[in-house]
């Protein structure tokens, strides 16, 4: 942490949530594996993957088989997201899984989602597991007023960037790489802010738990509605990478 300053402006939980489009034909990579765990494409996917291969398949996924994720394996993708770095060693970013099918339909019908769904969101409903993800601003405020970091004024303005959001995404990031490495896909998205207060009420989540967004789950379709990049270029690496000097 820098020595104080002021901070930016605290972002709200990010939009657009459910409902907005997100197109994009998968890639080879999110091919269906057949018996021998080579796909379509040749490639084997029957033994661990390595992290380049992690990376390069990791694509939001917007449409799921049917097949139920075993507990274990949620579980197992889950514990990768509690085992990201945290400022401060906080860890005030909490996790809700929805494995259970009338969960999984309670929480679209509480994010507002009861209507006629549209192509984003027939594929979505289609996820078995949701993993909503919870982060509290007081529990970093509680964290860095402990005597090892000392600032008893609990100003939001001493932040360098609001770390309650920085580390939900961060375990956010780390779970959808969890899926991938378990060959499956995640989508994230986020509950609109006007819904938020009818998925904590149904779900039992307390007031001071901010919501960061919510990660879809399951093992991925042979097709989903095509999200940006379908829509939007890659920008050059020359273009957002800068050395030196801006
Ligand atoms: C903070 C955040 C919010 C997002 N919200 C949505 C969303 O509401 N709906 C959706 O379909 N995808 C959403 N996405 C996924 C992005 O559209 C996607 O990551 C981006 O287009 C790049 O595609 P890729 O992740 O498949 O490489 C979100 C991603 C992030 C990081």
């Amino acid at each position: 942490m820098n020595a104080p300053r002021p901070g930016p402006p605290r972002p709200g939980p990010p939009r657009p949530g459910p409902g907005q489009p997100g197109p994009r034909q998968p890639g080879p990579e999110q091919s269906e594996s057949n018996q021998s765990g080579v796909d379509r494409s040749g490639v084997d996917r029957s033994g661990p993957a390595s992290f380049a291969e992690v990376l390069r398949r990791r694509r939001m996924v917007r449409h799921y088989r049917p097949e139920p994720v075993p507990a274990e394996t949620v579980d197992r993708i889950v514990d990768a997201g509690r085992r990201s770095p945290t400022a401060g060693f906080t860890q005030g970013v909490s996790f809700l899984v929805l494995d259970r099918p009338d969960d999984v339909a309670g929480f679209w019908s509480a994010a507002g989602d009861d209507r006629e769904p549209d192509a984003w969101l027939a594929g979505m409903r289609t996820a078995p597991v949701l993993i909503l993800v919870w982060t509290s601003e007081r529990a970093y405020l509680d964290r860095y007023a402990e005597p090892d970091k000392g600032w008893t004024d609990r100003d939001p303005d001493r932040w360098a960037a609001p770390y309650w959001w920085v580390d939900a995404g961060m375990a956010a990031q780390t779970i959808l790489l969890a899926a991938v490495d378990a060959r499956l896909g995640g989508c994230f998205f986020g509950i609109p802010p006007e819904h938020q207060a009818a998925v904590r009420a149904r779900f039992g989540v307390p007031e001071d738990q901010l919501s960061a967004g919510v990660i879809s789950l399951g093992r991925p379709a042979s097709a989903g509605v095509p999200g940006s990049p379908s829509r939007r270029r890659r920008r050059a690496f020359a273009d957002q990478v800068r050395r030196g000097h801006w």
